[in-house]
């Protein structure tokens, strides 16, 4: 009778899994900060690509550790880019046509200085010896969303936080033949601490500074309403929440507020967190992935990205 009155579902279809590509061959090396994940080299992850399709998942959010950085980011947006590489044979593969490929679009994976935008050194604000140049950044993240467009992402997701980059990376998408492209836009993204073991494992922490000069202040809701209903009106198709489980509220308010389909990531952070606690045998494993997943849900995602996806598919089934 349970399962009969339930209200709210998870399927595989509605979860989407993260992956980190390396240049390389044979790569499946840990992410010390994650256990259960890694660098996968281009071969490795198209088999965990045809492990997800197998399990039913919705989609791959893909993203990248270029061979080299600089303070271009080139390797963000260069047509031989790891994750460009990496969606080119994803691609080639039939068997895993019915994963909707999101490629992440970042600069701070692929900047020496690990910023999300281009740095200009002596910077006018009080006690900033350096700026995030907003309208710089734009120009390399729209080269970027249009390359990872071409090498065939079925939809881009930026997550630079860079103000007017859906307009900049619709109009650029619609100039160069990707109409049909849809921008998930991480609309309201929090500077925040659950980020930690992510920028271990893509090696992206900022080497000076933080992002707080364009990442959002978590203590704001309304900010973040204002930042989503920018997004909307730039053109984004679908919004992405995150943090995921600190933020429930704010999700809530998304879903009230939009009827754009929303989806919340529960960040790395928030995986690892959990899953030291299931290495000490503090929680169980299995029903405290799956709550933490129906939370989300309940807070009005439509769609959860998550490094326990695999897991969680086949626990659902
Ligand atoms: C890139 C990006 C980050 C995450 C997703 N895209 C890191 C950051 O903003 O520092 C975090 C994802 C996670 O923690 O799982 N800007």
């Amino acid at each position: 009778m349970r399962s009969l009155v339930r209200e709210t579902h998870l399927r595989p279809g509605g979860l989407i899994y993260p992956l980190f590509l390396v240049p390389g061959e044979g790569i499946r090396r840990p992410i010390a900060t994650m256990p259960g994940c890694f660098n996968l080299s281009v071969d490795e992850a198209l088999k965990d690509a045809t492990e997800c399709a197998a399990l039913g998942l919705g989609g791959l959010l893909l993203f990248g550790l270029p061979a080299e950085k600089d303070e271009a980011a080139s390797g963000a947006w260069n047509g031989d880019g790891i994750v460009q590489t990496g969606l080119r044979a994803l691609r080639a593969e039939r068997g895993l046509s019915r994963l909707v490929m999101i490629a992440d679009v970042c600069l701070c994976e692929y900047t020496s200085h690990g910023h999300c935008g281009v740095v200009t050194r002596g910077g006018e604000g009080i006690s900033a010896d350096y700026e995030i140049d907003n309208d710089a950044s734009l120009k390399l993240l729209v080269k970027t969303a249009v390359s990872l467009a071409s090498a065939g992402a079925d939809v881009v997701a930026p997550s630079d936080m860079m103000d007017g980059r859906v307009a900049a990376i619709r109009s650029a998408l619609d100039a160069g033949g990707h109409q049909q492209t849809p921008i998930l836009s991480y609309a309201a993204k929090v500077a925040s601490a659950f980020y930690g073991p992510f920028r271990a494992a893509a090696d992206s922490a900022p080497q000076f500074g933080d992002r707080r000069s364009y990442q959002m202040d978590g203590a704001n809701l309304r900010e973040a309403m204002r930042e989503i209903d920018q997004d909307v009106a730039e053109g984004a198709d679908m919004i992405l929440m995150k943090p995921a489980m600190p933020y429930l509220d704010v999700v809530r308010a998304a879903r009230e507020r939009f009827d754009l389909p929303i989806g919340a990531y529960q960040v790395s952070g928030e995986y690892s967190m959990l899953s030291a606690a299931f290495e000490r045998g503090w929680l169980e494993r299995d029903q405290t992935i799956l709550e933490s997943l129906i939370s989300l849900r309940r807070a009005g995602a439509d769609f959860v990205v998550t490094y326990f996806a695999k897991h969680a598919a086949r626990l659902i089934g």
